[in-house]
């Protein structure tokens, strides 16, 4: 029999059984990072980076419990269960650190109860932390998102229902409608006969065709870590965002449908698929041409700095969210995880850090929204267009893209060791450039990163200079760039 957990128990010694229970409790809705970002060193350093939150992350991926290694990792420091406990209940995850130390919550709810600022209202009306309304019903259910308490415009609010979306200019599709235009979702890829486009977070994304012409159907799906209520806030919310946002570097919303087993959104068809399949020349698609690239950063920049001047940040900006239309011209997709910031100088803190961590900012890391995090993420994107290379890989080293940066900073290489092969025309001067934005994008600090405006006409002086190296009349790109600023519409 193991022997029972006291409050001087080390961390390491603590049961594969209970470890596992622990993380029942703490991997939805990557809680884990909220204790990462909270654990310090003896001096009161971070003891984890965003580089560490990075690798933890992986671990998803690999099928592990990310919590399960964040506290095999601290448990090397000789940490005991009196501090994992105590790092608990200062994050609210009162029903794990029950499981450790029952009488320690019990204490230390008498004792914090009194001192809340919610202090002034009935015991009845207080907020339950989400981990004790899990407890309430009995398993470690999937948290709810407590986002509406930091999200201030109302019409993205939760009480935006479907109903109101209805009154949008866009079109109800019946729900069976959609299962006929979509061969029934028929699941297989496209290169077995099927319908599937791709997979995300949220959804499976099948090809249909309707009125002469084809579409994107997004079935949302609620997977693992996402409630039926986030599914929902999702729905409305990127159909509100999609009703205000028309501009040619964001991708259309045509319609939805909500009288079906799941909500569906229906797109324009973009039929050279995501950057990030293209870069990676997925089913064998040509390697996209130097030039190419130059005009997704450009028309990329566009749709980030429409959104942002509209005051909506974008919050999962990444290679799989920039989508490609026929002529390559690029278009962002999933507003969903998309928030209207209440002023710019303003940052909001959000419980439930969203977005894919290999993109993350460290401020976003830590929970805070700003549009600076969005030119982070960008400079990302960068990397990828002009390296071709996955924005994290397992087997690769380094495995994080962005860390490509701290080795050409450090001299051990340069920018053109890792251009991708499998373009010929590129050009050292237009490389060089595109890399100085990604650095600036890059900075660990937020006030240095530039802002879109900036990022806008760096990328644009690029495009000129690799439009220009391709042979094209100055005029017309002077023509072509003022229409891609002009083509928008913000409905307010
Ligand atoms: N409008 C569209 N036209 C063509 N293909 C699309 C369209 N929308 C999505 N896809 C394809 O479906 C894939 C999955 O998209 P989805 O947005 O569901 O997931 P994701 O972008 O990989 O992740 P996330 O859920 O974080 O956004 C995309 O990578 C793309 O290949
Ligand atoms: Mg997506």
């Amino acid at each position: 029999m193991s022997k029972p957990v006291t409050t001087s128990t080390y961390v390491r010694c603590i049961s594969y059984g209970l470890m596992r229970r622990l993380a029942d409790f703490i991997d939805p809705q990557e809680g884990w990072k909220k204790l990462a970002v909270d654990i310090t060193d003896p001096s009161g350093e971070s003891r984890y980076n965003q580089m560490h939150i990075r690798r933890f992350e992986a671990f998803v991926q690999m099928g592990k419990s990310p919590t399960c290694e964040l506290l095999y990792d601290w448990g090397t420091t000789n940490c005991t269960v009196g501090d994992l406990v105590d790092l608990l209940i200062r994050n609210q995850f009162l029903a794990p650190a029950r499981l450790l130390l029952p009488e320690a919550v019990r204490m230390a709810q008498e004792v914090t109860l009194p001192l809340s600022s919610q202090e002034t209202l009935p015991i009845h009306e207080k907020q339950l932390p989400i981990q004790e309304k899990e407890v309430a019903s009995g398993k470690p259910a999937l948290a709810q998102s407590t986002e509406k308490q930091h999200s201030a415009p109302s019409y993205l609010s939760q009480e935006s229902s479907s109903l109101q979306s209805s009154s949008t200019d866009f079109h109800n599709f019946s729900f069976h409608d959609l299962e006929s235009i979509t061969n029934n979702f028929d699941a297989r890829p496209e290169s077995d006969g099927g319908n599937k486009l791709g997979e995300g977070g949220f959804g499976v994304v099948f090809k249909g065709y309707i009125n002469g012409r084809n579409v994107a159907v997004k079935k949302l799906v609620a997977m693992v870590n996402v409630s039926v209520q986030d599914l929902k806030q999702q729905f409305d919310q990127e159909i509100e965002m999609m009703a205000k946002c028309q501009h040619e570097n964001l991708v259309e919303l045509l319609g939805f449908s909500s009288d079906g087993a799941q909500p569906c959104l229906v797109y324009e068809y973009m039929p050279n698929g995501s950057l990030l399949d293209r870069l990676a020349c997925l089913g064998d698609t040509p390697p996209i041409s130097w030039s190419i690239r130059c005009k997704i950063v450009q028309g990329t920049a566009n749709g980030i700095n429409f959104l942002h001047e509209n005051n909506h940040i974008h919050r999962d900006i990444k290679s799989a969210n920039i989508l490609l239309t026929d002529t390559y011209t690029p278009k962002i997709s999933d507003f969903g995880l998309a928030r209207a910031s209440v002023t710019f100088t303003q940052t909001i803190m959000t419980e439930r850090i969203v977005g894919t961590a290999a993109y993350m900012a460290p401020e976003a890391l830590r929970g805070e929204i700003t549009p600076k995090s969005d030119i982070f993420s960008f400079g990302v994107v960068l990397l990828e267009i002009i390296t071709g290379l996955p924005p994290v890989d397992e087997n690769r080293e380094p495995q994080l893209l962005l860390s490509i940066k701290d080795e050409i900073e450090d001299e051990e290489a340069t920018i053109e060791d890792y251009v991708d092969g499998k373009m010929s025309d590129w050009d050292a001067p237009s490389v060089h450039k595109m890399y100085s934005i990604a650095e600036r994008c890059l900075n660990e600090k937020k006030s240095r990163r530039p802002d879109i405006k900036m990022v806008c006409s760096l990328s644009d002086r690029i495009f000129t200079l690799s439009a220009c190296v391709c042979g094209y009349n100055i005029s017309y790109l002077y023509f072509y760039l003022f229409s891609c600023r002009s083509n928008s519409i913000y409905r307010r």
